[in-house]
């Protein structure tokens, strides 16, 4: 499973992808509006950054909602870097401007997918990722893991090419959950991450080590 970091902050992209394990980033315009990232050159810039610190796909979300606006939106940014992957809303327009960038090579994510039929449209579209929201699901007392495992079936009976991107990850036990159910790609924020190393028995095991290294260094 790849992991993502769900963010547009550079400092916690810098931390996690010091951590050696990191294959990509994503954001999306509430993240990228949280860093305070105005303007079609602030935003350009920005993923410029982000492509220039991680060797990885980074996801670009389009903010037109209508088919020529995603397409035109879609290209340019896809222009920004190789590695940038546009991400685009589970909506009609967004399905169409999908298919599209598909048959020209440009890369896709599909973003605020909620259910198997959702799935199953974007991966005819030849969406690159697809992205359920497991977090929003699980707010609204649906279980986004069951989700995940049912598209998970649905694309490997049906020979679907198209990754499964869990997304709208809370926590540690949330990225075992999404590897367990068959996700492709967990995308994370920073703490999710950093919670996969705790577990006390480590630290209790290493404090002992580190008191009995003390003897042995005489
Ligand atoms: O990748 C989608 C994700 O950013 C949404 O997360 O926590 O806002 O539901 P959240």
């Amino acid at each position: 499973m790849k992991f993502f970091v769900d963010t547009a902050n550079l400092d916690q992209i810098r931390e996690a992808n010091d951590l050696g394990v990191l294959d990509g980033v994503t954001t999306n315009p509430s993240l990228m509006a949280k860093e305070g990232i105005k303007g079609e050159e602030a935003i350009f810039r920005h993923y410029e950054t982000i492509c220039d610190l991680v060797d990885g796909d980074v996801s670009a979300e389009v903010l037109s909602t209508d088919y020529n606006g995603i397409i035109e939106e879609g290209k340019k940014l896809a222009a920004i870097h190789p590695n940038i992957v546009v991400k685009v809303p589970m909506i009609k327009d967004g399905i169409k401007a999908i298919r599209w960038f598909t048959e020209n090579g440009i890369r896709t994510n599909c973003t605020l997918v909620f259910s198997a039929g959702q799935a199953i449209l974007a991966a005819k579209a030849g969406a690159t990722y697809l992205s359920p929201f497991i977090g929003r699901i699980d707010d609204s007392s649906w279980d986004g893991m069951e989700l995940i495992g049912q598209i998970s079936h649905i694309y490997k009976l049906q020979g679907f090419k198209t990754e499964i991107l869990a997304a709208s990850i809370r926590s540690a036990l949330h990225i075992v959950k999404a590897a367990e159910m068959g996700a492709d790609v967990c995308t994370c924020p920073l703490d999710s991450i950093l919670g996969l190393l705790k577990h006390p028995l480590t630290d209790l095991g290493l404090a002992k080590f580190v008191e009995d290294a003390k003897k042995m260094n005489g």
